[in-house]
């Protein structure tokens, strides 16, 4: 079951890459979700063309995908991100990814994260690993906040909401190695499953954004809760805090402090 899924998931998220590597400097109309959440015409080419493909390949599963909502029903449930690092996009910076995760009730069973400008091919399924092409991926060794490099992101509600992350940022990026900010959650994850990053939090995100990248940091050895530390992320929106294992404690730590 998972390997058809798989098969088609790395197949559809290379032609949705082919279609935003086209793209991505030729971003001509840049509409507005909310006062700073861009979207383009290419979220949704890339959407449609990830939709299309599942829903033709396994006309029984659900999807939720990020611009569309949810379609059909069921336990068995793809979350897609077909543009994830829209703003990055839209201002001609070659950092975005596609995001695919494939999920029973709460449990992703496969994830797809796909990097087009670099060819990078993420995929991670349950008990089968967590792979960059062809190579195994493993977390990182850091066993100290004082050795890591850490990532996070910033939510669109950000100027008018006052739990928006900077006070965590300030701190962390005082005890670490450096904080960076990629602009695309699903790569932040992707990056932490392959020993780069040695933790990435952040709030208020979808299962569009972690589905994939949450199975794919388990399956490479490390670990993923809320950023309290409650493992419980299914919630919509969530915060994610997702480490090599060994630093998880330190920034729960820190991230709680006041
Ligand atoms: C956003 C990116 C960004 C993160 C935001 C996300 P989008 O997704 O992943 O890095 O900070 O929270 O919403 O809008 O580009 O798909
Ligand atoms: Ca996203
Ligand atoms: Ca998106």
């Amino acid at each position: 079951m998972t390997e058809d899924r798989l098969t088609i998931a790395t197949d559809l998220a290379r032609q949705a890459g082919a279609l935003l590597r086209e793209g991505y400097d030729q971003v001509t109309e840049v509409n507005y979700k909310g006062e700073i959440d861009l979207i383009t015409e290419f979220d949704l080419r890339s959407e449609q063309l990830l939709v299309k493909g599942i829903q033709q390949a396994f006309p029984n599963d659900a999807i939720m995908a990020e611009e569309k909502g949810l379609v059909g029903e069921g336990e068995h449930c793809w979350f897609i991100d077909p543009l994830d690092g829209t703003t990055n996009f839209a201002h001609g910076i070659p950092i975005f990814v596609i995001s695919l995760a494939f999920a029973q009730g709460s449990q992703p069973l496969l994830g797809v994260i796909y990097d087009p400008m670099r060819d990078e091919l993420f995929h991670a399924t349950i008990d089968g690993g967590a792979w960059l092409n062809d190579r195994r991926l493993h977390v990182s060794a850091a066993t100290t906040l004082n050795e890591s490099l850490l990532s996070t992101g910033f939510p669109y509600d950000m100027r008018t909401n006052p739990d928006n992350n900077l006070d965590h940022f300030a701190r962390l990026i005082l005890q670490s190695r450096g904080v960076r900010r990629l602009g695309a959650a699903a790569l932040d994850l992707a990056y932490v499953a392959s020993g780069r990053f040695d933790g990435y939090w952040e709030m208020r995100l979808w299962p569009w954004d972690w589905g994939a990248g949450l199975l794919m940091v388990k399956e490479a050895g490390g670990l993923v809760t809320r950023i309290d530390g409650g493992e419980e992320v299914f919630a919509e929106p969530t915060s994610i805090l997702a480490t090599n294992g060994h630093i998880h404690d330190e920034m729960i730590a820190v991230l709680n402090s006041k």
